[in-house]
């Protein structure tokens, strides 16, 4: 067992990068928001992935909520090297030019402002420059009875809302 797990289970995402006709869809779920303002989005990127190489090349990428777990398994599961992911899910191209899917439930696109590079991964640090929910958001957040915001347990295997509410005593 490894010692990030004690940091699952973690909402999962589909990442869009490129620009069509150069443009793909990865899962993430080592993301975070990361400052308010500016507003920053980070994302942790496997150097040996195709999503690497786009987010190099055009220097922005989107962060999309689905709640289609076979999505994310099947964009975090084939690279782009093996197929073009774009042909099997429907998506439309955001403000920045990058690909987001037709199904998202929300999103943010962000452009590359900074970035970490540690062993195989780069962490991207990107500005939020367009974001929008479509329904079920409110001001904390997603409403989880509506949206179903799937969280990564490991590997293929998921939990989906709903979950319990419960309040904090007050301090
Ligand atoms: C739910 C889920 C979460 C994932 N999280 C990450 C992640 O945070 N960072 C990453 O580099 N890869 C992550 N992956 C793996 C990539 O999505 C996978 O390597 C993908 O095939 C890369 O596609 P590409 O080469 O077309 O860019 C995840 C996969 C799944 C299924």
């Amino acid at each position: 067992m490894s010692w990030y797990y004690l940091f699952y289970p973690r909402p999962a995402f589909v990442i869009g990068s490129g620009e069509p006709p150069e443009a793909n869809f990865m899962a993430a779920s080592w993301v975070t928001p990361v400052s308010t303002e500016p507003p920053t989005l980070g994302v942790a990127v496997d150097k040996e992935s195709c999503t690497h190489k786009l987010i190099e090349k055009y220097g922005k990428f989107t962060a999309s909520v689905v709640e289609n777990v076979d999505l994310l398994w099947y964009v975090g599961s084939r690279s782009c090297e093996e197929e073009n992911k774009l042909e099997k899910v429907k998506w439309f191209k955001g403000k920045t030019g990058a690909p987001i899917p037709e199904e998202a439930v929300g999103w943010a696109e962000a452009e590359v402002l900074s970035k970490v590079e540690l062993g195989d991964v780069v962490f991207y640090i990107g500005k939020v420059v367009e974001w929008k929910a479509r329904r079920g958001f409110g001001k904390w957040g997603w409403d989880l009875k509506e949206v179903k915001v799937p969280l990564q347990k490991a590997g293929r295997l998921f939990l989906l809302p709903p979950c319990k509410e419960v309040w904090a005593r007050k301090a």
